[in-house]
């Protein structure tokens, strides 16, 4: 892919495999992973398979595996939901499943793979995200990528027995050509 593909290369964004599988289910079974999630856990590997075979045919949606390039290992779980080709928009996720890597820029650098890819490959004009309130690390990097708080949505998700507000995140395309250093390209449209 052309640009930036990963500022330091410390990772690898690849499609999902059937392989990578094994490893989804265990970091979103991992109580940890869990807590800043908003899901039905647990999750089971054959209920996942049939998730997997229904997803990479789904046009409106991209998932993929974080590897780690050095030592070469999956690490994390990123992707593309909603992709609305008529709005130019889709919602973002990215999780770090390996807790030894939290921290070190990683999850970082794989939503700045997924803007690239979004931005560039499939010509989007807004990516957006929603966090729980209290996820205050994935709150710290759309910070540092300088995305929009956009707003508060108030008890708006299910997780842990008690629902949660969720901040919901936004990223223009021409604000990321700008954060790039491409002020030319983003005024024009
Ligand atoms: C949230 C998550 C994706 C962050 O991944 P990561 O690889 O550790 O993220 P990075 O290292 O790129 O950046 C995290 C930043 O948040 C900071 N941070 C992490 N936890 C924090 C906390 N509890 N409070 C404040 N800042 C925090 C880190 O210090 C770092 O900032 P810095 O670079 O200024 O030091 C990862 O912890 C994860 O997958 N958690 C479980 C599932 C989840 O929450 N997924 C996201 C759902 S929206």
């Amino acid at each position: 892919m052309r640009g930036i593909v990963s500022r330091e290369a410390r990772i690898l964004v690849l499609p999902i495999e059937r392989d990578d599988l094994e490893a989804r289910v265990r970091w979103l079974n991992d109580p940890e992973v869990q807590e800043t999630l908003s899901f039905d856990a647990p999750v089971s590997l054959s209920r996942t398979v049939r998730w997997f075979e229904r997803a990479i045919l789904d046009p409106n949606r991209r998932d993929f595996t974080i590897w780690q390039r050095e030592p070469r290992r999956r690490i994390g779980m990123a992707g593309l939901l909603g992709i609305d080709y008529r709005s130019r928009k889709a919602e973002v996720y990215v999780t770090i499943g390996e807790k030894e890597c939290w921290g070190q820029g990683f999850a970082t650098e794989a939503y700045e793979w997924i803007e690239t890819y979004a931005f560039e490959e499939l010509g989007l004009e807004r990516l957006f995200l929603y966090t729980l309130a209290e996820n205050s690390g994935t709150q710290r990097i759309m910070e540092k990528l300088q995305w929009k708080r956009e707003g508060c949505l108030r008890r708006d998700a299910w997780s842990h027995g008690e629902t949660k507000d969720r901040i919901v995140y936004g990223l223009l395309r021409s604000e990321w050509l700008r954060r790039n250093g491409w002020e030319a390209l983003a005024q024009r449209r």
